[in-house]
């Protein structure tokens, strides 16, 4: 399938690469398309996709092996959904990485009615739709942020505390009786804490590489050999066209802006995604 670009949102591939912190980075074929996450309009729709038609209005992700791709004209999407009407441009192009990975690490954590399920990294692009899939799913969920996000966090579903040194402490003076499950989305360095808020080792991490020397499950996705959360692109449509999901999103830049979109992002703190309008760069509505 080939979509016709209108929105998409500046990623963690992205800003990996340019931190140069990629492993990948030296094969990089420049000049470089930069982006992950797209939504847009189908453009063609090849043999053995069935359901879309030209002209539908979708969102995903391209292969995120290829490093980018996305903010473009044209982009080929590896997972998609249908964006519902009622789910805005900026959000749909900021959505497909993190609903796709959100849904994946639930699945794997188990997460769901009668679950308490702590995230670290609460307020982030992955954080805030597992935030919600997991309030969707019936868990009750403890999120971490600074604390000018805790209102944002608040309002996705989660309880909110800071995060840091003596995380545990703090989630054990909510009075909780008990945390069933963690997810660390932010990498840094609390899977010790985590680990010590559940007594078990029931935690996943999404960004620490030192997380199987401790019993903690790394998941990586396709890089990994594991079942993907593509599915979660569906489901985080109908939450949206319920009003049960936003993706929140902090600006949007046209695309003759897009270094400074990315600067954005690479500055932070922020308080959602950076988008990309592409649509604007062909005056189109
Ligand atoms: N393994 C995978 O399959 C996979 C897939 C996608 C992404 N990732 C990785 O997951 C990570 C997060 O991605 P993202 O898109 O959610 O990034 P993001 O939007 O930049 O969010 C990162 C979050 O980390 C939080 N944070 C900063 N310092 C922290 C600390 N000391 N303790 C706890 N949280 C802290 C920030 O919270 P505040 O805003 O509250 O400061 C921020 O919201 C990245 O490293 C990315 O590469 C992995």
């Amino acid at each position: 399938m080939r979509i016709r670009v209108r929105t998409a949102g500046v990623s963690p591939v992205d800003l990996a690469l340019r931190a140069g912190d990629s492993p990948s980075r030296d094969g990089l074929a420049l000049p470089h398309v930069p982006g992950a996450d797209a939504a847009g309009v189908i453009d063609e729709v090849g043999a053995g996709v069935a359901g879309f038609t030209n002209g539908d209005d979708m969102f995903g992700a391209v292969d995120v092996a290829r490093l980018g791709g996305a903010s473009a004209e044209f982009a080929v999407p590896a997972f998609w959904a249908a964006k519902p009407s009622s789910m805005p441009w900026e959000e749909a192009g900021a959505a497909g990485t993190s609903a796709e990975t959100a849904t994946r690490a639930l699945d794997l954590l188990g997460a769901g009615e009668g679950t308490t399920l702590l995230i670290d990294g609460a307020a982030g692009g992955v954080g805030s739709v597992a935030v919600q899939l997991a309030t969707a799913r019936g868990a009750r969920v403890i999120g971490t942020t600074r604390p000018e996000s805790h209102i944002l966090l608040a309002g996705l579903g989660a309880t909110p505390v800071a995060y840091g040194p003596g995380l545990a402490g703090r989630v054990r003076a909510l009075g909780v009786p008990r945390v069933d499950l963690a997810l660390d989305v932010a990498g840094a360095g609390s899977l010790e804490e985590l680990i010590t808020v559940t007594g078990t080792a029931t935690v996943v991490t999404l960004a620490d590489f030192t997380g199987p020397e401790r019993g903690v499950r790394l998941s990586r996705g396709r890089y990994g050999g594991e079942p993907d959360g593509r599915h979660g692109l569906a489901l985080a449509a109908a939450l949206s066209a319920e009003g049960r999901v936003r993706i929140p999103v902090e600006r949007v830049f046209p695309a003759a802006r897009a270094a400074e979109a990315h600067a954005a992002a690479a500055r932070g703190p922020r308080q959602g995604k950076i988008v990309i309008d592409l649509a604007g760069m062909r005056g189109a509505g």
